[in-house]
């Protein structure tokens, strides 16, 4: 049976646009409970600038605290030489670039061009080869910016090619605002697949328009693989205005079961580690499928 790999980003993207403080314990218990769902790739942290985003300023307590099980990578995003230090030093399994096909948001987000960013890489690169640490590289705004309004999809191949090419091992293209439709993906994935093999593409969708889970399947229909989820549908960006969570991971396991694929995830723990989550936040669960399966 084809297989999709699952890249949790709850603890992260979920995260990292909480106003208030969420305490350590309760991200260690968020990363330890998606492990025994079945999920073998959490992005567990993040190693930016704590100014700009206070939330993930705990990541090695974070990565430090997490019991470990086997099978399973603990990855951060890093945005340059001194997040991966802080990475690798905290233990991270694997970690990930992140820029954008908007030059606007880049400036927003990393505050460079997108050619700074990509020449920013090259040495957490070469460092991370250096230790045998496998990068993943994100491409912001793919179907849409929020400063710029639509982007074409030779602007997200360009950037996509880029990193592929220095060496990220797994693309991961973000509709980050969350405006994309599926005819949008299909096209922006058909010139991204001219610079990045389709099995090393991921599709990482923000669901503001609530298109993220017909943009996943347009894309499966193409071939990818690799989805990005958020478990109760939790996350946003702080640089980008209006953006909700993620695509939740219930909903996308809900889906590739239907469709006969396998995840390795055991649903029922899904749902209620999404309750759970969301209780701890005081928010209402964002997952539909959370709550039509959930014992509210
Ligand atoms: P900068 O402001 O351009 O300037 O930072 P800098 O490099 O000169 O550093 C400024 C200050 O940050 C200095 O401290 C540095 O030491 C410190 P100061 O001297 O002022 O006290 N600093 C750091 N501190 C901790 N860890 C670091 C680090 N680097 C510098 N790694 C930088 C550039 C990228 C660091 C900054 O702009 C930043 O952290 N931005 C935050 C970006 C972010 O986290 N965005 C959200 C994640 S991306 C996302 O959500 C999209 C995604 O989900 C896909 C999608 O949906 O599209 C991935
Ligand atoms: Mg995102």
């Amino acid at each position: 049976m084809d297989r999709v790999k699952l890249v949790e980003v709850g603890p992260r993207d979920g995260l990292q646009n909480e106003a208030a403080r969420v305490p350590t314990a309760v991200k260690i218990e968020l990363v330890e409970r998606l492990a025994d769902c079945g999920l073998r790739h959490i992005e567990a942290a993040s190693f930016v600038s704590p100014k700009w985003v206070p939330q993930m300023a705990d990541g090695a307590a974070v990565l430090a605290g997490i019991r470990r099980k086997a099978g399973v990578v603990y990855s951060a995003l890093t945005p340059n030489l001194k997040g991966l230090a802080a990475a690798l030093a905290a233990g991270a399994d694997e970690v990930a670039v992140f820029t954008a096909a908007s030059e606007s948001f880049c400036q927003q987000n990393i505050h460079c061009s997108i050619d700074q960013s990509l020449a920013r890489f090259t040495p957490v690169l070469a460092e991370a080869r250096a230790r045998r640490i496998r990068v993943r590289g994100y491409v912001s705004t793919v179907l849409g910016c929020p400063y710029e309004g639509d982007i074409s999809p030779d602007a997200v191949a360009r950037v996509a090619g880029a990193l592929y090419r220095m060496g990220c091992y797994e693309v991961s293209l973000g509709d980050t605002i969350g405006t994309g439709t599926p005819g949008k993906a299909r096209a922006m994935l058909a010139a991204v697949r001219r610079e990045v093999p389709i099995t090393r593409l991921a599709a990482h969708f923000h669901d503001t328009y609530g298109q993220a889970l017909a943009n996943l399947y347009a894309v499966l229909e193409e071939g990818v693989r690799i989805a990005d989820c958020s478990v109760a549908g939790l996350g946003g960006c702080p640089y980008a205005k209006g953006a909700s969570g993620n695509l939740a991971s219930e909903e996308v396991v809900y889906l590739l079961h239907g469709l006969g694929f396998q995840t390795g995830v055991d649903l029922a723990r899904l749902v209620e580690t999404g309750h759970w989550i969301s209780q701890q936040l005081g928010r209402e669960n964002s997952s539909k499928v959370g709550r039509a399966l959930g014992h509210q």
